[in-house]
């Protein structure tokens, strides 16, 4: 009986269009992918190659287990920035040796592997998904460290960096570092607050300062094998714990510590699982290329999860959220679906109690985010629609099941908050090609400031200039939509990557394996529902 039918037909106009358009929008995707892992561009890839060195994508692949799958996170940070997409560093999710582990990678063909903002920024957000899933965290150095044009951006929120390694092992998390190259000055602080540390023999290079500092700083002639160099670190200093012969040799060593880890996932083991009943290369022809046309997300959920079955809650009642019940890949989930753009009174206060529905048995909530946000209007604001959001994004806040978040379309004003935006700590948050989030829609925030800038005129008596607001509200237009786009957002690691909808169920399925390493949450105590 919860089985889910589906009306897609696929050999309709509509289908068609809006299949064409996401397929689009997933080659200018891989467009964009391809940079990141383009790194420095050939010239400095040759380089490195030439220097008998495995590109950072290769190390990774050689550290997990062979032909298992790695979900990276954040590939296009630094989109739309000054730095190169990926900003230097490649960081996901891998299995090694059967654990679920997460892995961030310097690229040392971009500038270096020096961190520039975005790239703390992503190592950040790696250490937070470590320690939020309790995932053993491997890095794999070989950083100029500090990118020095812009030291005043991350010199100082970047100490975060070497609290956050330190935190994880308190909390019991194991932290391991290969050291294949140069990691130095506040870099050499990465193999020194880890748990394990490899070094490559004549490559690793672990100093506070290097030759012409130290020179500057106390006059001694030093080198650099003497000063850090992996020999000495493992013979003499002690900061590392195994010497490699080489990069493969370093690998090697890396899976074989996970393995004496004799990790344990405490979270509750994934059930059996059957496939969706409807094809998920349908998920290309759903939603459509106007976001004002609504889309039924029950065509989405049957085929994403298990068996397409979908046991619907309160289904007569606040229609444009859908609530109910699922599985992914075997794991039990609550699922919250914005059905038509605007949340009312009613989808408010049936996401609160299904939340806390969700809370009572442990169940972690999926957000399949498509909003315009929260209705407007005299009648809605007497109905009280501040109070029921307010109620809604309370029970987000404060829900402490894992969420996952996926922005298929719209996230507008507060029904990003409600639906569990970035700045809500969903465990994880991507978006489709086909998303778009700002404050409010580019036409209507256009509209808003053209009239508020009508009445400024009129009160100080002046006459309003057509023309010039003709000129703004279509520059207005264009930044706003500019910057709702998903690869801007992504860049600014506002998700945790743009996916191709096809991978969905993959994606939830992957993440959902990862959360199971932590134990169940402990359960929710909300703040003063207002009624
Ligand atoms: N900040 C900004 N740019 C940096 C950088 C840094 N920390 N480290 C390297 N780069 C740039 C270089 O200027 C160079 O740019 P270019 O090719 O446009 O001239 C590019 O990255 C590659 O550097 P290069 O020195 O050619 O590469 P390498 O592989 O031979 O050496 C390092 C890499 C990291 C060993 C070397 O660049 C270095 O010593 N950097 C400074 C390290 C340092 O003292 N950091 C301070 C940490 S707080």
């Amino acid at each position: 009986m919860t089985i889910l039918g589906s009306r897609l037909d696929t050999s309709s106009p509509e289908y068609g269009s809006r299949r064409e358009a996401m397929l689009a929008k997933l080659a200018e995707l891989d467009a964009e992918h391809a940079k990141a892992v383009a790194g420095g561009g050939p010239k400095y890839v040759e380089r490195h190659r030439e220097r008998g060195k495995l590109l950072a994508r290769e190390r990774i692949e050689l550290l997990i287990d062979p032909d298992s799958p790695f979900l990276e996170l954040s590939p296009l940070a630094a989109w739309g920035s000054d730095f190169p997409v990926g900003a230097s560093v490649v960081t996901g999710i891998g299995v090694i040796e059967g654990v679920e582990c997460v892995i961030a990678a310097n690229d040392p063909t971009v500038r270096g592997g020096s961190s520039n903002p975005w790239t703390m920024r992503k190592t950040l957000r790696a250490a937070d998904v470590a320690l939020q899933n309790r995932l053993p965290f491997v890095n794999l150095v070989e950083s100029g460290g500090a990118d020095l044009p812009t030291q005043k951006e991350i010199f100082i929120p970047g100490g975060r960096i070497f609290r956050d390694l330190t935190r994880l092992s308190a909390a019991g998390i194991p932290t391991i570092a290969l050291v294949f190259g140069n990691s130095t000055a506040g870099g050499a602080y990465v193999p020194g607050m880890s748990d394990y540390v490899v070094m490559v023999k004549e490559q690793a290079k672990v100093f506070l300062g290097g030759p012409p500092l130290v020179k500057m700083a106390t006059g001694e002639e030093s080198d650099d094998e003497s000063l850090g160099g992996a020999e000495m670190h493992a013979r003499t200093s002690g900061l590392a714990d195994y010497l490699a012969a080489d990069e493969h040799d370093a690998l090697r060593t890396g899976r074989r510590i996970i393995r004496r880890l004799n990790w344990r996932k405490a979270g509750r083991p994934a059930l059996a699982s059957a496939a969706p009943r409807h094809d998920q290369d349908e998920l290309l022809g759903i939603v459509p290329e106007d976001l004002k046309i609504p889309f039924d997300p029950r065509e989405v959920i049957a085929r994403v999860a298990d068996g397409s079955d979908f046991d619907e809650f309160k289904p007569l009642y606040g229609a444009s959220l859908v609530t109910g019940w699922a599985s992914v890949h075997g794991h039990p989930v609550g699922i919250l679906a914005n059905a038509r753009g605007v949340l009312f009174g009613e989808e408010a206060q049936k996401a609160a109690q299904f939340i806390q529905l969700a809370n009572q048995t442990r169940t972690p909530l999926v957000f399949l985010q498509n909003t315009t946000g929260y209705m407007v209007g005299k009648d809605y604001e007497q109905a009280g629609i501040i109070k029921h959001g307010a109620m809604m994004i309370n029970a987000v806040s404060n829900s402490t099941v894992p969420h996952i978040t996926i922005v298929m379309g719209a996230s507008y004003g507060a029904g990003n908050y409600g639906m569990c935006g970035r700045a809500y700590d969903p465990r994880f948050l991507f978006s489709w090609p086909s998303a778009k989030s700002a404050v409010m829609g580019p036409a209507q925030l256009a509209g808003v400031l053209s009239i508020v800038g009508r009445a400024s005129a009129e009160s100080r008596g002046q006459v309003y200039d057509e023309e010039a607001d003709a000129a703004m509200r279509q520059m207005v237009e264009a930044q706003i939509e500019a910057e709702s786009l998903p690869f801007f957002l992504s860049g600014r690691l506002y998700d945790d990557g743009v996916i191709d909808p096809r991978d969905t169920r993959t994606v939830l399925g992957f993440c959902l394996s990862a959360i199971g390493n932590a134990p169940a949450a402990e359960p929710a105590g909300y703040g003063v529902f207002r009624m």
